[in-house]
């Protein structure tokens, strides 16, 4: 199969480009500025032309606190790019699928989101993805939509390796304890794609690890691994703060966790624990020289 992955040098793009290589796939990965999503006229062109039997569309604006300044690029890259693929993809005839997020939910209910719960984004960014998803799906009925959560990976910048570096240096760790999600690992959630797309599902798909968590439980997580791992660990506590000690511009929602079970039957294997896929995250981060 001919796959168009966009935003392919991102965090998770990049473990897309190579999971659908290594299953023997051709693989089509445009540099941003070969496809610049700011462009949708121009990028539309490009799309067309590569007449690819997939696209998976990882590219993003994902500055969650600069999408407030920059509302503009946000929604031209996240929604009026984004539903340009879809319609590039309906007149190719390729498949699709598009890549969003838990802040599309504002955070009010104490049960994890279903696909079918109602949206309420509470930044910028999270409204611009919003509009992306139903701008793919108005365009592309037969489109996937796979929200994830909490995304982190060996590649690009993330919290893992920002808690790794500040706990490296021996600097003090205060971290908000009333937003509640679940970290995810990349390599899971190309899983999860790569089992999407071989059954050819459409509609949209909660995916993330198992269990929740608060970023300070996560960041307590990273340093207690990291440290049985053998990492260098020097700040040993993390201070648990409210979110009004760590006031940032976007609004983030207090509880974001996604419910998985209609993705389930879909996988090939168990959805594992965060704090599971952590630790293989870890290893794997041990093992690359040219991941920091
Ligand atoms: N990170 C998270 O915690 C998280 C959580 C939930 C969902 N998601 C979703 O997961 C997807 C992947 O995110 P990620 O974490 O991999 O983010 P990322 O590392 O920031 O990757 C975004 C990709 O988009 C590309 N891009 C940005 N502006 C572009 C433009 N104008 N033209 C072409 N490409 C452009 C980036 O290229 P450059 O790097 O060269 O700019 C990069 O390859 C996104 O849809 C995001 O909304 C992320």
């Amino acid at each position: 199969m001919r796959v168009l992955v966009t935003g392919g040098n991102g965090q998770l793009g990049t473990e897309v480009v190579r999971e659908f290589g290594r299953l023997g796939h051709e693989v089509l990965a445009p540099l941003p500025e070969e496809m610049d999503f700011l462009d949708p006229d121009g990028l539309a062109a490009r799309v067309a032309a590569l007449q690819a039997d997939w696209i998976i569309n990882c590219a993003a604006y994902t500055q969650v606190d600069r999408a407030e300044d920059e509302s503009g690029q946000a929604f031209t890259i996240n929604r009026d790019s984004a539903g340009r693929l879809a319609e590039t993809a309906a007149k190719t005839g390729a498949r699709m699928l598009h890549v969003s997020t838990d802040f599309v939910f504002d955070g009010k209910q104490t049960r994890p989101y279903r696909e079918d719960d109602e949206p309420g984004p509470l930044s910028v960014y999270g409204c611009s993805k919003w509009e992306g998803d139903r701008a793919v799906l108005a365009a592309l009925p037969g489109a996937i939509v796979l929200r994830t959560a909490w995304v982190y990976g060996v590649h690009g910048h993330n919290f893992v390796k920002t808690m790794l570096r500040i706990a490296g240096e021996g600097k003090p760790l205060r971290v908000v304890d009333d937003q509640v999600g679940t970290p995810t690992w990349t390599a899971d959630i190309v899983q999860a794609m790569v089992a999407l797309v071989d059954a050819a599902a459409s509609g949209v798909f909660h995916f993330t690890a198992a269990g929740e968590t608060s970023w300070c439980g996560f960041a307590r997580a990273i340093l207690a691994e990291a440290d049985r791992l053998g990492f260098e660990v020097k700040t040993r506590t993390v201070e648990a703060i409210p979110t009004s000690e760590y006031p940032t511009p976007a609004t983030r929602p207090h509880y974001s966790v996604l419910d998985t079970h209609k993705i389930r039957p879909w996988l090939a294997s168990p959805i594992p624990s965060w704090r599971d896929s952590l630790i293989n995250m870890l290893k794997e981060l041990q093992a690359c020289a040219d991941c920091w």
